[in-house]
């Protein structure tokens, strides 16, 4: 059963950020470091470590050096996910031999796994503190608990992974890692267990926030000048089935709110994508033209075998909804090469899906297994350096059709939020279009923040060029 944190647990926890706050008032001004690796949901995790941080005290720096206070909120998706958290861990150990007052913390998705606890227990010692996603607001008590204990000796170390669904815990405090883009949880947890994929077991069932939070979230937002709302979930399309509101409803409520700002969504799953859903957001002009839909392969075969619950057809389907009722629709999608007992036959089908829809850009990943899923028990006979061909036949080909996509762009005009300076010349800006192509162009740094329209005048492989006009 879901579990909504109760308004005077919240309290509680306020009180544990006062109390840590007097503890850090009385010394320097602690310094915290607080790296994510996961997807845009951990991110957002991460701003709320922040958010709970800075009112406990905590400046933040880059670098886990000379730190006071290190958290790793981890992602176990794949194997190299998991291998860097480690890596990163293991170099803590010379930090902390240096500075043994150093407090260090692990959360997030990794921890959720019980070989994962098992492990840092036994092989990383220097850890002090891990807690489940599931334990995220309880961060002040967990960190009064390690400050307030005098005696160093006496510090325990304290693994918090609380059972059950899973929580929505509402007010937690925030720290937005960017003024003009706001992340939105929507919803938790996933409900679908597609065959290779860790999410639904470290991030419990399927939860959804109340619209009228969602709301006032994201009026806030508006008002504390974000011009982007990125609403989050797992699977964003299921939203709110059981307080029996959809995402399309809560699309057009955003879509209501006044200001100019954009609204982005992720991630979506074709199985839930509806037509219904399709011409709300062609009726919704602030939703972007950007459709991430997350295909993973071309093989009828392998798209059951992951348990997907959709056919290549079913998709195709979707995709030429899209492109009928928002002609300026970009798609990008997820693929997995070398899913267990996929041939280069099913891997054929695959090319030739990106061939037929011909995708912006695509997220592309080797099959990690991952233990405790479907996959990871289901024989594996393709090589790596197979495997790894197949990729980079996959790269190849998406980079011809992604440079022909781009090339669509030139001679529109395109309304682009200005994002930041440029990345090789200080006199460029770089910002999004509608469709999430990145371009650059050249323009005054005051503009960052704002909508600007652009003229596309040459497509490069991984971004447009442009100039702007009134
Ligand atoms: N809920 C989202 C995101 C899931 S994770 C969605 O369904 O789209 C993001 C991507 O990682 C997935 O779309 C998939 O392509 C990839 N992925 C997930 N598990 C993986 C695994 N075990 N090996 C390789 N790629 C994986
Ligand atoms: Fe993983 Fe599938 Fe859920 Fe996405 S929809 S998080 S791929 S189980
Ligand atoms: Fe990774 Fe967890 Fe996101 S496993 S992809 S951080 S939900």
């Amino acid at each position: 059963m879901t579990t909504r944190i109760s308004q005077e647990e919240m309290a509680l926890q306020r009180d544990f950020i006062k109390k840590v706050a007097e503890i850090n008032a009385q010394n320097a001004p602690p310094v915290a470091h607080v790296h994510t690796f996961g997807c845009q949901q951990n991110v957002s995790d991460g701003e709320k470590i922040k958010g709970m941080l800075a009112l406990m005290g905590y400046g933040f720096s880059d670098t886990p050096d000379g730190a006071d206070l290190v958290i790793f909120n981890t992602c176990a998706v794949r194997e190299n996910a998991e291998d860097r958290v480690f890596g990163n861990l293991g170099a803590l150990k010379h930090e902390k031999a240096k500075n043994p007052e150093m407090l260090i913390g692990v959360c997030g998705c990794m921890v959720e796994q019980q070989h994962i606890t098992k492990k840092l227990k036994q092989s990383f010692p220097h850890v002090d503190l891990v807690f489940g996603t599931n334990a995220l607001h309880t961060l002040p008590k967990l960190i009064y608990e390690q400050l307030n204990i005098e005696n160093r000796e006496k510090r325990r170390r304290t693994f918090f992974i609380p059972e059950g669904d899973g929580v929505i815990a509402e007010g937690v405090p925030l720290r937005r890692e960017n003024p003009f883009k706001a992340s939105i949880p929507i919803m938790y947890g996933c409900n679908n267990f597609c065959s290779y994929c860790i999410v639904p077991f470290v991030r419990g069932r399927e939860r959804s926030r109340e619209v009228p939070d969602i709301l006032a979230e994201a009026r806030s937002a508006i008002d504390g000048g974000a011009r982007e709302l990125l609403l989050l979930g797992q699977n964003v399309n299921s939203y709110g089935k059981e307080p029996g509101t959809s995402f399309s409803e809560l699309l057009r409520e955003i879509n209501a709110l006044d200001g100019e700002f954009r609204i982005c969504y992720m991630s979506s799953h074709p199985k839930d994508f509806s037509r219904e859903l399709i011409d709300t957001i062609a009726s919704c002009e602030k939703v972007t033209r950007h459709f991430h839909l997350p295909v993973q392969s071309g093989s009828d075969r392998i798209l059951e075998l992951m348990n997907r619950h959709y056919t290549r057809e079913d998709y195709f389907a979707i995709v030429d909804y899209i492109r009928e009722r928002v002609p300026d629709a970009a798609l990008t999608s997820d693929i997995i090469v070398g899913f267990p007992g996929e041939t280069y036959d099913d891997f054929k089908d695959t090319l030739s899906l990106i061939e037929r829809v011909k995708f912006d850009s695509l997220y592309t990943f080797i099959y990690s297994p991952r233990k405790g899923t479907k996959a990871a028990e289901m024989p594996d006979p393709i090589s790596a350096e197979e495997k790894g061909k197949w990729f980079a036949e996959l790269l190849e080909v998406q980079g011809r059709l992604g440079e022909n996509a781009y090339n669509r762009y030139v001679g529109q005009t395109l309304r682009v939020l200005c994002e930041g300076g440029g990345r090789t010349d200080p006199a460029f800006l770089t910002g999004k279009t509608p469709q999430d192509a990145i371009v650059d162009f050249a323009g005054d740094k005051s503009l960052i923040g704002k909508f600007v329209n652009v003229k596309i005048e040459k497509a490069l492989n991984w971004a447009l060029i442009g100039s702007i006009v009134n």
